[in-house]
């Protein structure tokens, strides 16, 4: 009746940007991302006590606002008459600003649940199930580079190779710790709406992932870092001329991609990617990382860097 998963955040390289299915939560166009290792959420789902209403804390502290996506993720994963849970939730980095802690969180959450009533979900089931909750959730169901694709009426995750295949390393500039304003469902549905782009982006991302994808198995840097950085160029761009615009840069984001454009010219193996909030990704060789992070760090406005590794799967800790 109690168990606990643990989830690693992961970024898209080929991102996520609109949903085909609002009901179901079915993205647009398929992705490809990488999982990290040194982050990571942590969710006990405990349900043998007989409260009347579900109790969520996070990192210690209790959390209504957090507590109606997390209790319909339940209610996806062990149907509406389900007991009411003690939901525990730990977090090792900022949550909402574009560090994908919803993709951990979920992933972890429909783990653990799914642990907790003794079911046995395969990885495809569990990837569907957490992804109704946040799309990028289904992802960290994989380590290393995971691509989900979008078959139509349905997704399917595939692997493209575990952590050990191709060691790469992020270092994740953060330039604001509050949380975004705008939340990524909300955010999609403008683009989707209002964006000129919104089309041209959807119809192209195929050709964005073939090309990822025979970087990933050639594991050809240059070819990686060259449409990743396009694919997350064109995500913004989307998101700019969208009505509202959808602005989730901060001035040191910019500054930010300039020192990786400098780290370029000096020959580092190094590309940036930026999803829905100020934060930069840089994804480098391993020999490169310290340039980067030192790099990083000196830039103005870097609150804070942190450095991760490629991650594993998300995975069951402890089951009772
Ligand atoms: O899964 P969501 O609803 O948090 O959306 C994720 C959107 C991006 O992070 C911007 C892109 C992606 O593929 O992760």
């Amino acid at each position: 009746m109690q168990a606990t998963a643990i989830a690693q955040p992961n970024i898209a390289l080929i991102k996520y940007w609109g949903k085909r299915d609002i009901d179901r939560n079915l993205p647009a166009v398929g992705s490809i991302s990488i999982t990290l290792s040194e982050l990571h959420t942590e969710v006990s789902v405990d349900l043998s006590g007989d409260q009347p209403v579900d109790v969520l804390i996070v990192n210690g502290e209790e959390n209504q606002q957090m507590l109606p996506r997390l209790s319909a993720c339940l209610d996806r994963v062990l149907g509406p008459t389900r007991p009411r849970a003690n939901i525990q939730s730990n977090c090792n980095f900022p949550i909402a600003a574009g560090l994908a802690s919803s993709a951990s969180a979920f992933a972890a959450t429909t783990l653990a649940a799914a642990g907790a009533a003794n079911l046995s979900l395969s990885t495809q089931e569990l990837a569907r199930l957490a992804g109704a909750s946040s799309g990028s959730a289904a992802r960290s169901f994989y380590g290393g580079f995971a691509e989900l694709r979008n078959t139509g009426d349905d997704i399917a995750l595939t692997s493209l190779g575990d952590e050990e295949s191709w060691p790469l390393q992020v270092v994740v500039a953060i330039t604001e710790s509050g949380p975004k304003a705008t939340g990524s469902t909300e955010a999609m549905e403008i683009s989707r709406k209002s964006s000129p782009f919104y089309d041209s982006w959807v119809s192209q991302q195929e050709q964005d992932l073939v090309l990822a994808r025979d970087a990933i198995a050639g594991q050809d840097f240059t070819q990686l870092a060259s449409i990743a950085e396009h694919n997350c160029l064109k995500m913004h761009s989307v998101m700019w001329a969208s009505r509202p615009p959808m602005v989730f840069w901060n001035a040191a984001t910019v500054q930010c991609l300039e020192t990786l454009r400098r780290l370029q010219g000096e020959g580092c193996r190094v590309f940036f990617t930026i999803d829905a909030g100020p934060q930069v990704k840089a994804v480098c060789l391993p020999d490169d990382a310290d340039s980067v992070r030192q790099a990083l760090t000196a830039t103005p406005g870097v609150l804070n860097v942190m450095m991760s590794r490629l991650g594993s799967a998300a995975r069951l800790v402890q089951e009772r």
